[in-house]
């Protein structure tokens, strides 16, 4: 298999691989305050909000930087900063968002549940049963540090019932998974876009519900992090407070419309579930087992454990899958060795089938006989 040719495939939660179309939308340079660029800003922010049915209960506020920028934007806007978070956490970017939380002062409160389980309603309940100051509940809809989905639905219905705000990451789920926001009451959920919607990286963005929005002002302890200015300053002008991510918005802009095309959510599910059985299913035939129960996979990252072979090195492994075009992820749990493979991006199972056939020859050239753990 030579693939010099062609750059590798990112088998990685973002960046990802993108389309020949959406890497062309970024020739061309755009001023920020240019009515060209404006409308561009108000299509993506109109297209973001029909994803998730919330044109009538949400407002969406763009935000520059990684994921992590806009999570910690969404808490330090929503959360008053006498506010009590409580984070549910079954994963690393769970311990992140407790960790961001802390660090702006709020005070929070981990709900800890394995990582190799989906977090439970009925111990949020319980929790907020407990505890009555807890003000919110920041949740991870796919822990992409597993790759478990969440029970989005459950909790945002407990939330609701205890009169608590809910703040969902939902950054390595949104646009693949289902969210619509007639059927989830949520205040805040954030995604970016160079994920499940195959933009580049470099933005992300930030629902917000629209009852709250007001009362958000004051909050934050940052400028350049506060959303409730982002928003009123993009309301009045059509601009980006700061200086804008013009050529990322302008790629995200474009793999929206191929989202669109492609059939939208639905149909990105359903092609990332492909993607999905065809690792799984090629993986098995290697030996290799999956880290997680079916029943709480979602079809967007696949934490394997490590072969047992004493051949078995990561880096080499990594750097073999290389060699054949793919590009693999490390683990990210602490007490057990795996590695991870992304179901997402611009691909489909032709290229997830060539990605079963690099494992196998990297194995072949570690002298690995199979993918089995010990
Ligand atoms: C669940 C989740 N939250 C947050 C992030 C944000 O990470 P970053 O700041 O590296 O984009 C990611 C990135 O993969 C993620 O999967």
């Amino acid at each position: 298999m030579n693939t010099a040719h062609r750059e590798a495939i990112l088998l990685t939660p973002g960046p990802l691989t993108t389309t020949l179309r959406t890497k062309v939308a970024m020739l061309r340079d755009w001023g920020s305050w240019d009515s060209d660029f404006i409308a561009v800003t108000a299509r993506v922010r109109s297209a973001l909000l029909d994803i998730i049915n919330g044109q009538d209960s949400h407002v969406v506020v763009p935000l520059q930087g990684s994921g992590t920028f806009s999570v910690e934007a969404a808490v330090a806007t929503v959360v008053p900063r006498d506010g009590h978070v409580l984070v549910l956490d079954n994963g690393a970017y769970c311990k992140r968002a407790a960790r961001l939380s802390t660090l702006m002062g709020r005070k929070t409160t981990v709900a800890a549940f394995d990582e190799a389980q989906a977090i439970s309603p009925q111990s949020l309940e319980a929790h907020l049963q407990a505890d009555g100051s807890i003000s919110h509940v920041v949740m991870i809809h796919c822990e992409t540090g597993a790759g478990v989905h969440n029970p989005l639905h459950d909790i945002a219905e407990v939330c609701a019932r205890h009169g608590r705000g809910l703040i969902v990451d939902a950054m390595s789920s949104f646009a693949a998974l289902e969210i619509d926001a007639r059927r989830i009451r949520f205040d805040a959920l954030i995604a970016a876009s160079g994920k499940c919607l195959e933009g580049v990286p470099g933005m992300g963005f930030v629902f917000l519900r629209r009852e709250i929005v007001a009362a958000c002002q004051g909050h934050s302890q940052s400028l350049a992090m506060d959303l409730h200015d982002q928003y009123v300053y993009m309301e009045k002008t059509g601009q980006w407070r700061f200086t804008p991510p013009t050529h990322v918005l302008v790629a995200l802009d474009e793999a929206i419309r191929q989202f669109q095309e492609e059939g939208g959510q639905p149909a990105r599910l359903a092609r990332y579930e492909s993607n999905y059985r065809t690792l799984i299913q090629g993986m098995a035939a290697l030996g290799f087992k999956p880290f997680l129960d079916p029943t709480i996979q979602a079809p967007i990252i696949v934490t394997f454990h490590a072969p047992g072979d004493s051949r078995y090195e990561f880096k080499a492994f990594y750097q073999a899958a290389k060699r054949y075009g793919f590009i693999l992820y490390p683990g990210k749990l602490t007490q057990i060795e795996t590695f991870r493979v992304g179901c997402i991006g611009a691909i489909g199972p032709v290229e997830m089938e060539q990605a079963v056939q690099a494992v196998r020859l990297a194995l072949r050239d570690l002298g690995i006989a199979s993918g089995a753990p010990a």
